[in-house]
């Protein structure tokens, strides 16, 4: 089933999303919903505060990149309870998008590997250092469980050159291929 995404002003998006049991309801079928609306939007990677749900849960797909990254065919995995350890390596600036904020894309600058513990589907834990695209992805996509976005990064005056189209997204004035759920309408 297709989810809506919540947009830029949304509360749930500023909120610290809690860590899960294997009990949680509908977890299987959260999952298969995630995965098919993050298709839909085209995006690579969607954190379940995103479609309203305040719980530590992301899904990455980067099989959609394989024609260019040969290394990722194949790769769609789901994070249960994910969190940062540490991260380290160089800082490297790319432009990235959020499916809460259509319609903007920004140079973020951040570190090139990062040191993440996380349950796989079958809630075996993972503890692992990851770099490179997926390391950028897992950032970008943990930071949403601590209620952080990516324009959070941004300097002082990228954030105001992107002001007024932040305004347009929370009052429900963009133009989207998928559905969304802005603050107001
Ligand atoms: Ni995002």
């Amino acid at each position: 089933m297709l989810l809506p995404i919540y947009t830029y002003g949304q509360p749930v998006l500023r909120k610290q999303a809690e860590d899960i049991t294997s009990d949680y309801p509908g977890l299987g079928q959260l999952i298969d919903d995630m995965f098919e609306t993050l298709g839909k939007a085209d995006g690579v990677g969607l954190a379940a505060p995103q479609i309203g749900k305040s719980i530590r849960l992301v899904v990455i797909d980067l099989d959609v990149i394989k024609d260019d990254n040969p290394e990722f065919a194949g790769f769609r995995h789901a994070y249960i309870n994910p969190h940062i350890i540490e991260t380290d390596g160089e800082m490297v600036s790319m432009d990235e998008g959020c499916l809460s904020i259509p319609g903007i894309h920004e140079s973020v600058k951040r570190n090139n590997r990062v040191h993440v513990t996380y349950l796989d589907e079958n809630f075996q834990p993972h503890d692992e250092w990851v770099e490179g695209f997926l390391a950028r992805v897992m950032q970008h996509e943990f930071d949403h469980l601590d209620g952080v976005m990516y324009v959070d990064h941004l300097s002082g005056l990228r954030k105001q050159m992107i002001k007024s189209k932040l305004k347009a997204i929370i009052t429900g004035k963009v133009k989207c291929t998928y559905r969304i759920k802005p603050v107001k309408r």
